[in-house]
C-alpha cells in the first residue's frame, strides 16, 4: 500500500521514518514534508491545508491510506471530505475533532459529563470578561482562546491587569483572529504534567507508553510557552495505577460523552493533565500525535504502525496485540534562535552525517540547491532509544554537539 503522510515536522518525520519500516508499505510520501522526509520518502509540495489539492493527489496516485500529522485539516474537515471520496484516512472526522477545536465545546463536555478539570467561566464580549477580572480576587488566572492559535492561545496572567490586557488582545484587537471571538477564563491549577496518547477506535482505547513534553523555551521551565524543547518517555510520574484512573475517570466518560453527542471519535486522542493535589484534571484535549512526545514514543513501538492504523480504521482495534520497547527514549530540539520568537530562516545546517548513535527528526528544515538548511524555529530533534532515560539522554545531547548552525538553540535540563 502506498501512504501518505500530511504534515512537516518532527512528528511527521518520525510518522515517516516508521511506516517505511512497515511491511504493508510500498511507498510513502509526505506533504509538505522537510529534509529530513525527503531522505526517506517522496515529498509533495502541498501544503498541510490545501485539502483539494491532497485530495486530488491521493486519489491520482491511489494512496491507500493518508494519515493526517496536524490539527488544522483534521478540525477543518479533511477525513470528512476524505470518507466521502471513498478514500482510506486516519484521524477523527470535523465533528470529533471539535475536542480541541473548540476549548469551549471541550470544557462543556467536561462539565456535563462530570470529568475533572478546572473551574471555568466562558466570555462572547470583553466587557462582561474584563468585569469578571475586576472582581476576582484569585490570580494568576488563565485566560484561552476558544479556538485554534498554534499552541499561542492560553495564558497565564499573574495579575488583574495583564489578564484585562489578555481580554482585550484577544476579544479586541483580534489577535488570534476569529479564535479569540469566544475565551474561557479558568482556575490556575498547580502540579506536574503528564501528556497521555491513546489509539481510539468506535469501540476500543489503547493507550501508548507515557511521555514529558518540556514547553517553556528556559531551563527550570522559565520563559516563553514553545511546541515542546524535549521529550521522554517514560514519564516518570507514570505508572499503572495513574494510567487505570485517568482511564476510568477521563479517556472512557470523555469517549462515551462524544459518542452519546453524536459525536463518536477516532484516532488519536491526547490528553494533557495536571496531577493536582485533589486528583489528575485535564488541561485540554488534542486530537493527534504531540510534537515532539511522537519523536519519544513511536520509536518504543514494536508492532507495526500501518497495521495499527488500518485496526483504527476499520474498528478492529481490539483485534491486535500492540507491543512496546521495554526501554526508555528521550528526544532534545535544536531550535533557531530567538524561537518562540522571531527568528532567521535558511541557515545551512552540518555535522548530520556525524551523529551515529542517536537518531534525528528533522522538523524545520528544507534542501535548498542541495543543502540542508534551517526554514523553522524547531529545526531538528536528536532522538535516542535505550534503556534508560538518563542513557538515552546523554546520547542525544552528545550528538547535538555534532550538528552546527548558526543560533542553535538548545534547553539543557530536559529529563529533569
Ligand atoms: P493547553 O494548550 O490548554 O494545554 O495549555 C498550554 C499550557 O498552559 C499547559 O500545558 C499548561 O502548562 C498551561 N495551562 C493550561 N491551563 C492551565 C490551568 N488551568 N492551570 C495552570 N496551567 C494551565
Ligand atoms: N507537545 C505539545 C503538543 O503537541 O501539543
Amino acid at each position: 500500500m502506498k501512504v501518505l503522510v500530511i504534515g512537516g515536522g518532527g512528528r511527521e518525520h518520525t510518522l515517516v521514518w516508521k511506516l517505511v519500516q512497515s511491511s504493508r508499505v510500498s511507498e510513502v510520501f509526505c506533504a509538505p514534508g522537510n529534509a529530513g522526509t525527503e531522505e526517506i520518502a517522496t515529498n509533495i509540495d502541498l501544503s498541510d491545508g490545501d485539502i483539494p489539492g491532497l485530495l486530488k493527489f491521493a486519489r491520482e496516485n491511489e494512496i491507500g491510506m493518508t494519515m493526517v500529522g496536524p490539527e488544522v485539516p483534521l478540525v477543518n474537515g479533511i477525513v470528512d471530505e476524505f470518507e466521502a471520496a471513498n478514500l482510506r484516512i486516519f484521524g477523527p472526522n470535523a465533528r470529533a475533532a471539535i475536542l480541541e477545536g473548540s476549548k469551549v465545546f471541550t470544557k462543556e463536555l467536561l462539565a456535563k459529563y462530570q470529568i475533572p478539570t478546572a473551574e471555568y467561566h466562558r466570555f462572547t464580549e470583553a466587557g462582561p470578561a474584563i468585569k469578571f477580572l475586576e472582581a476576582n480576587t484569585t490570580y494568576p488566572i488563565v485566560i484561552k482562546a476558544d479556538g485554534l492559535a498554534a499552541g499561542k492561545g492560553v495564558l497565564i496572567s499573574p495579575t488583574k491587569e495583564d489578564a484585562q490586557q489578555g481580554v482585550r488582545e484577544m476579544m479586541e484587537d483580534k489577535v488570534f483572529g476569529a479564535a479569540g471571538d469566544e475565551i474561557i477564563i479558568e482556575e490556575f491549577m498547580t502540579g506536574p504534567e503528564l501528556s497521555m496518547l491513546c489509539f481510539v477506535d468506535s469501540k476500543t482505547v489503547v493507550p501508548m507508553v507515557s511521555a514529558k513534553d518540556y514547553k517553556r523555551i528556559g531551563e527550570g521551565d522559565t520563559g516563553l510557552n514553545t511546541g515542546g524543547m524535549g521529550a521522554i518517555s517514560p514519564n516518570p510520574l507514570y505508572d499503572d495505577e495513574l494510567e487505570a484512573y485517568c482511564l476510568e475517570n477521563i479517556i472512557e466518560p470523555t469517549l462515551e460523552g462524544m459518542r452519546h453527542e453524536g459525536r463518536p471519535f477516532k484516532g488519536i486522542l491526547y490528553c494533557g493533565i495536571m496531577l493536582t493535589e485533589a486528583g489528575p484534571r485535564v488541561l485540554e484535549y488534542n486530537v493527534r500525535f504531540g510534537d515532539p512526545e511522537t519523536q519519544v514514543i513511536l520509536p518504543r513501538l514494536k508492532t507495526d504502525l500501518a497495521e495499527i492504523f488500518d485496526a483504527v480504521i476499520d474498528d478492529r482495534l481490539n483485534e491486535i496485540e500492540i507491543i512496546w520497547d521495554e526501554g526508555a527514549a528521550a528526544t532534545i530540539v535544536l531550535a533557531s534562535q530567538g524561537y518562540p520568537e522571531a527568528y532567521p530562516k535558511g541557515l545551512p545546517i552540518s555535522g548530520l552525517d556525524r551523529v551515529k548513535s542517536s537518531v534525528v527528526f528533522h522538523a524545520g528544515t528544507k534542501l535548498a540547491s542541495g543543502e540542508v538548511v534551517t526554514s523553522g524555529g524547531r529545526v531538528l530533534n536528536v532522538t535516542t532509544l535505550a534503556e534508560t532515560v538518563d542513557e538515552a539522554l546523554e546520547s542525544s545531547y552528545t550528538n547535538g554537539e555534532l550538528i552546527q548552525f548558526e543560533g542553535k538553540t538548545i534547553r539543557k535540563d530536559i529529563g529533569s
